[in-house]
């Protein structure tokens, strides 16, 4: 990896920043849409590190805790840590407008005006920059594929679409893709999405570039891939096959095939585990269940019906081996451009540990994913369904049976076991992100929940 002297000063944390910024940040955090928090009170915000990526432009790690808030079972406090490009200015154009945080009234940056860099071309060009020239900014270490050739000048777009992470289009040819929550270690859309390119899977757009930071701890923090032109995502496409009345099983039989493929791939690029351990997985299930109900009181009364399904796949076979999956499968998380499907966000839950995201799960749980998701799409218009989600599912495993050389519909227990921890999931996230589409994974609980008991 070429590795060149950063070609412009850094300053290292500055712990007076956060006179400046606790103020504005408590305000614009809340209101971004990849900001995890929202249901609880930002009670204190720590800078983890600050680095001048350039003149204006400043790269930090921000922990927003909850503090006030109890843990459930006596957890370690809730909070966060947030990748944040803030740009400093005199004066903001009003062409900005919309990337404005506020005007810091104290600290070392009183009377200027901070906004979200990411909003503004030229940062934007000046990030791609840095990936074009490999070499290191303070702790940030910026690498790349030496055999791909990044042009200079691209046009940058930020993406506006619902995202856990904000992602900037580069002349439409390339997608950076900024992590926000970050953890501690390789984040795995990048580990995964480099081993399957390595393994010649044609389903994913390969990494080009990449960043990470080694302070305060070592974490991935953006990737660089291509940009699939004139793809669309597999929900958008499904939407319109619904609202239009057409079939979506020829497209839901490739993307099963596409699934086993991918499948396929990863468990020839990591070691896979044993069979998966049903009796641990049932209880580590159950423990998300009640964790949900906790917060979210409508769960309540299921949690019997469900805890019957769990109940159950701890005396299921123990099914294909455990590998490395995706995930996060789900309709949204998968692109068709030409006549082919590709895969994209490798990162998993973003609320579930890192260390949980890189283990090795069933790869029941990616099509489990799935097959809510079908769910999801068939519950969008009224009237509802059904049928066309049950067609798709059958068309998806008759797909991915194709390829893997198993078929998911023979693994009932397990399929179900799955899919009620994936709508336990959808539960949770909506209660805490979009209420309105609550009902959606409730529905799939209630019916969940009587077939369990
Ligand atoms: N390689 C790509 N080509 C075209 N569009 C992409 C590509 N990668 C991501 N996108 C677009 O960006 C959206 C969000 O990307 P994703 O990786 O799923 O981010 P997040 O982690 O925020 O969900 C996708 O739904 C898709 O519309
Ligand atoms: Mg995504």
């Amino acid at each position: 990896m070429q590795k060149t002297a950063s070609p412009r000063p850094t300053r290292t944390v500055d712990a007076g920043l956060m006179a400046s910024l606790a103020g504005l940040l408590r305000e614009w955090l809340p209101r971004q849409r990849w900001f995890a928090g929202k249901d609880r009170p930002v009670t204190d915000l720590a800078l983890l590190s600050m680095t001048e990526l350039f003149p204006g432009c400043l790269h930090l790690l921000v922990h927003a805790g909850h503090s006030a808030v109890p843990s459930p079972g006596g957890a370690p406090p809730a909070g966060d840590c947030y990748q944040l490009l803030l740009g400093v200015r005199q004066h903001l154009s009003p062409r900005l407008g919309k990337a404005l945080i506020g005007r810091a009234e104290e600290g070392p940056l009183a009377g200027l005006t901070v906004f979200d860099a990411l909003q503004d071309p030229r940062s934007a060009q000046l990030l791609l920059d840095r990936l074009r020239h490999p070499g290191t900014a303070g702790p940030l270490r910026f690498e790349a594929d030496p055999s791909v050739s990044l042009p200079a000048g691209l046009v940058p777009r930020l993406l506006d679409a619902e995202q856990s992470n904000s992602s900037l289009v580069y002349g439409d040819a390339f997608i950076l893709k900024l992590f926000r929550r970050i953890q501690p270690g390789v984040n795995p859309d990048l580990e995964l999405s480099g081993a399957l390119a390595r393994q010649g899977c044609g389903r994913v757009p390969a990494p080009v570039a990449w960043f990470r930071t080694m302070h305060p701890w070592e974490a991935t923090l953006g990737v660089l891939q291509p940009f699939l032109r004139d793809a669309s995502d597999g929900w958008t496409l499904a939407l319109d096959a619904l609202a239009s009345g057409d079939d979506f099983t020829a497209q839901a039989h490739q993307l099963g095939m596409a699934t086993a493929e991918v499948h396929l791939a990863l468990a020839s690029a990591f070691p896979s585990g044993a069979h998966a351990e049903n009796g641990r997985t049932a209880a580590a299930m159950t423990e998300r269940l009640e964790l949900a109900a906790h917060f979210v009181p409508a769960l309540q009364p299921h949690v019997p019906g469900l805890r019957t399904a769990f109940g159950t796949l701890a005396a299921c076979d123990p099914g294909p081996p455990a590998q490395r999956i995706h995930g996060d499968l789900h309709l949204g998380q998968v692109l068709r451009a030409g006549r082919e499907w590709f895969v994209i966000d490798f990162e998993g839950e973003p609320s579930r540990p890192l260390a949980e995201r890189r283990g090795v799960h069933s790869p029941v749980r990616d099509i489990a994913g799935m097959l809510r998701s079908f769910d999801y799409a068939a519950r969008q218009r009224r009237p509802w369904r059904p049928e066309w989600a049950r067609r798709c599912r059958e068309a998806y495993c008759a797909g991915y049976a194709l390829r893997a050389g198993w078929d998911p519909r023979k693994k009932h227990g397990l399929l179900r076991a799955y899919e009620t921890d994936r709508a336990v999931y959808e539960v949770l996230y909506e209660a805490r992100h979009r209420p309105d589409w609550l009902p959606v994974p409730m529905a799939a609980i209630e019916r969940l929940a009587v077939r369990g008991a």
